[in-house]
């Protein structure tokens, strides 16, 4: 078998990054981590990739007059290290149209909301503000619009009267944990194709599950 090799992009804590690393080291996943970029030097997440032995780099984006220069930089470590798949995770840069088509339907991103509820940031306090009764993380191929591109993985949780942004965010990061790996393993074990701009996951599923929430009363 061989291994998809996946390039990192990583802007903080890599905690969603230390989940695919896990996910890489069982021998039969179909993807192995090339390198972990991140444009912020000091992004925690950097040593922690280190120190799982795994290569990393930095390409600080203040040093660049724009984000195109920046981004050529970022493409071309990316081939240095023989990157087949770009996992954004927790990456906090926008991209141009340049490096988002060079890398098209090979760069996939997560983001902690039902998309396409809830684009953009601070996607717990909204979810709160507004009421939703479940919330959740997506993980999605990357398009130019933020937080746009076919869907591969979502998960999702009831929303109770008594979270706050924090207990959700945990509750959603969980959840990040568990589906960035396994929406990599089926991009990179090819399972999924994209027709008319849908992700179409050809592995076997299971039966749906139904989430109602708050749950029905047993009473009535
Ligand atoms: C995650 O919630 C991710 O969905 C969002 O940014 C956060 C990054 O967290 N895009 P981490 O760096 O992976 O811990």
């Amino acid at each position: 078998m061989s291994r998809k090799r996946v390039g990192i992009l990583i802007s903080g804590r890599g905690s969603n990054m230390m989940s695919l690393i896990e996910a890489c080291r069982k021998p039969d996943f179909p993807a192995e981590i090339a390198v972990v970029i991140s444009n912020r030097p000091e992004a925690a997440g950097l040593e922690r990739a280190a120190a799982a032995g795994i290569k990393t780099v930095a390409i600080d984006h203040k040093q660049f007059a724009s984000r195109v220069p920046f981004e050529m930089r970022l493409h071309g470590s990316l081939l240095d290290h023989g990157v087949d798949l770009v996992c954004n995770a927790g990456f906090m840069r926008l991209l141009t149209g340049g490096f988002v088509d060079r890398w098209r339907d090979r760069q996939l991103n997560i983001h902690p909301s039902l998309l396409p509820a809830l684009p953009g940031l601070d996607t717990h306090v909204r979810a709160i503000d507004q009421g939703v009764m479940i919330h959740g993380c997506t993980v999605h191929f990357v398009r130019l619009e933020m937080d746009t591109g076919p869907i591969v993985a979502q998960a999702a949780t009831g929303v109770m009267p008594d979270d706050t942004a924090d207990t959700l965010a945990a509750r959603v990061l969980a959840m990040e944990h568990a589906i960035y790996p396994h929406a990599l393993g089926l991009v990179a074990g090819g399972h999924v194709r994209i027709e008319h701009e849908k992700a179409i996951v050809s592995a076997p599923v299971g039966v749906p599950q139904t989430l109602i929430w708050p749950p029905l009363l047993t009473n009535h």
